[in-house]
């Protein structure tokens, strides 16, 4: 078992959900090299796109961040999803994958009050806009660990940032 009780004999392939200005990339720089490979939707939106905002360049980046994570999986390397996850179709996309390479199916479902996540939000340069962040954090308090599990993911870790 490794720091997070996880057994270390497979692949990994973990899928954050969480709404955004949770604290997922911050949270995921604070795991060192537990979380494998990090790949992060807005940081990719950022290299081929007009920067980390960019919705328009959306269908592009998943293909990219869903290219690369094969890669790592087929290597061996546990791979990590830095993305909201908060739509049903991305982590199905997620679960396809991790079934293809026989990795694990993780969920690591992130929570922070609203009104955290809000005052978060504030704070950043480029603001989500209020009503997106309000529908997805909504969204992810629907999403319990059950209902993840029942999904079809493996593990399933909740946690508070
Ligand atoms: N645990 C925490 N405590 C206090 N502030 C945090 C915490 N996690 C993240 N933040 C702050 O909240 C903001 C959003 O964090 P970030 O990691 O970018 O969120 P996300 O990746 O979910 O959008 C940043 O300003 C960050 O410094
Ligand atoms: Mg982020």
């Amino acid at each position: 078992m490794d720091a997070n009780g996880e057994g270390t004999d497979v692949v990994r392939l973990r899928v954050l959900v969480a709404s955004p200005a949770t604290g997922k990339t911050t949270w995921c720089g604070r795991q060192n090299t537990l979380l494998g490979v990090v790949l992060s939707t807005d940081r990719t939106r950022a290299e081929i796109g007009a920067g980390e905002h960019d919705q328009g360049v959306s269908a592009r980046v998943f293909d990219l961040v869903a290219s690369r994570a094969a890669e790592h999986l087929a290597a061996g390397r546990d791979v990590t999803i830095d993305a909201t996850g908060a739509r049903r179709r991305d982590r199905a996309r997620w679960l396809v994958l991790a079934a293809a390479h026989g990795a694990v199916p993780v969920a690591i479902r992130l929570r922070c009050p609203l009104w955290t996540a809000l005052r978060r939000n504030r704070g950043r340069e480029r603001r989500v806009p209020t009503l997106v962040l309000v529908r997805m954090w909504c969204a992810v308090r629907t999403l319990t660990p059950d209902r993840l599990h029942r999904e079809g993911f493996a593990e399933v870790r909740d946690l508070r940032t």
